[in-house]
This record gives structure tokens, C-alpha cells and sequence, in this order.
């Protein structure tokens, strides 16, 4: 009898062993896909057209590193994702990237704070139930003090209002559709047009539609100052 459970406590330590080295194995094939961390590349889920509800009270905001990898969510943002908070720290941002946005828009945005600027962008995102939510966003750049180099960014967002939803959308499709016929240039070369005739830089766009004015403006100032920053 002592022996049959010596016997079963070998074979548990067999399966345990081979259980490790699977994970092992899953970690090295993880880290070659996503070098910058070991976390396991997750699996994208499946977009449904159904919006979550953001309260318009509350604020969104992450942190990452130089790369965009995820450093820091507040509680709001684990719980708006859909993601544990464990399964989101040290992977890219575009882990809530929706297929309808168009690339440009983060090009732009990546022009933008990587000189340390901020930009007001109206992004949708998609949670891990395939949900979307649509925010206003602001960013921050750390830099460092002795370096000169930056450390890290931050990202302040808040609930869109609907009627400017309305009016992203269209412009937001067309310039997808360019994407996919001419690329990435030709979906900028259309967004500097569209943005001439309106006499608008796109942050100026963005903070029109979504009345990013006054109070708003003292808002995403105050959580600024909350996180340390100007
Ligand atoms: C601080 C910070 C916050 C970001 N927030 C978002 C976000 O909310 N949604 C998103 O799709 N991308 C966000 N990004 C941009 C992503 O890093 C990425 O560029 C984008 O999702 C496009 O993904 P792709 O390059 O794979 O097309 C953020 C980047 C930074 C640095």
C-alpha cells in the first residue's frame, strides 16, 4: 500500500514535471513573440456590435513604457477591458485595439508623444468580450530629468458623448476604406484635407465635436496633476 502511494506520488511528480516544461516551453515560444516581456500573447477575441456603457464620472487611465508595453491600469480600465489586471500588465496597448479604427489616427498620435506632445484622439476600443467603448483620450510623456529620455507615457480618458460618435464615425470608415485601398499615406493625405476644409488641426476637431472645452479641459488638467504630472 506504501509503496502504491509511493508509486502515485512519482507519477504526480512525472506529470507535474512534464506540466512545468510544457509551460516552459509555451513561456519560451511567448517571449519569441513578444520579446519585450514574457506574458503569453493573448488571443484577440472576436468584435460584437454592442457598446459597453462608460460612466461619464469616471476616468480611464493606463501607463505604459517607451514601447506601448502596459505598465500600469487604474481600476476603472482593468474593469472597462475586461482583462484580470495580471493578463494586461506587460502586454502591448493595441491588446484593446479595434479593428475599425484607422491606422492613422495612431500613427498620429505616435508623431505626437514621442516629441513629448499631447493629442486629444477619440478612440474605440475593444474589451475581451468583444464589446467596444468609445473614449476621449489625452497623453502624457515622461521624460526623464538627467537623461532627456523618455520613460514612460500615460494615456487620461473619459467617456465620448454620443453625438460625437456620430459625427467620428463616417470619417473614421472612410479613411479605414483608404487604408485598405492605398495605405497608411494615402488615409493621411485624406485627414489633412478633410481637416483644411474644416480649418482644424484634428485636436481641434476632436475637442469641437466633443466639446472638449472648459470643463473637460480643467477635468483631464486635474487628472494630470493626480498622476504627478504639469
Ligand atoms: C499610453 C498609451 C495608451 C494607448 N491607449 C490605446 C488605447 O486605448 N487603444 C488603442 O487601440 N491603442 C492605444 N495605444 C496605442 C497602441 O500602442 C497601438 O499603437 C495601437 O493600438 C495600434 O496598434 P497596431 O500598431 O498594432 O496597429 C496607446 C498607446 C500608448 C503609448
Amino acid at each position: 500500500m506504501a509503496k502504491e502511494e509511493n508509486n502515485k506520488g512519482t507519477s504526480m511528480l512525472a506529470t507535474l514535471k512534464q506540466e512545468l516544461s510544457k509551460e516552459k516551453q509555451e513561456e519560451v515560444v511567448a517571449t519569441e513573440i513578444n520579446p519585450t516581456f514574457s506574458q503569453p500573447k493573448i488571443q484577440k477575441p472576436e468584435p460584437i456590435d454592442k457598446e459597453i456603457e462608460l460612466d461619464p464620472k469616471r476616468y480611464i487611465v493606463s501607463k505604459t513604457d517607451p514601447k506601448g508595453i502596459i505598465e500600469y491600469g487604474n481600476e476603472y480600465f482593468v474593469e472597462i477591458s475586461g482583462y484580470q489586471e495580471h493578463e494586461l500588465i506587460g502586454q502591448p496597448h493595441n491588446i484593446i485595439r479595434h479593428p475599425d479604427m484607422p491606422k492613422i489616427i495612431f500613427r498620429l498620435m505616435w508623431e505626437r508623444i514621442s516629441e513629448g506632445e499631447n493629442i486629444v484622439a477619440m478612440v474605440k476600443n475593444l474589451s475581451k468580450s468583444g464589446r467596444y467603448y468609445w473614449v476621449i483620450t489625452d497623453f502624457d510623456t515622461k521624460i526623464n530629468k538627467f537623461t532627456g529620455e523618455i520613460e514612460s507615457y500615460y494615456a487620461y480618458r473619459k467617456a465620448a458623448p454620443k453625438h460625437a460618435i456620430k459625427k467620428i464615425e463616417p470619417l473614421y470608415q472612410k479613411l479605414l476604406k483608404i487604408e485598405k485601398e492605398s495605405g497608411i499615406e494615402g488615409a493621411r493625405k485624406y485627414l489633412v484635407g478633410y481637416l483644411e476644409t474644416q480649418n482644424k488641426t484634428y485636436d481641434q476637431f476632436i475637442e469641437e465635436i466633443t466639446e472638449v472645452k472648459g470643463l473637460a479641459k480643467f477635468w483631464f488638467r486635474a487628472m494630470k496633476k493626480l498622476f504627478g504630472h504639469k
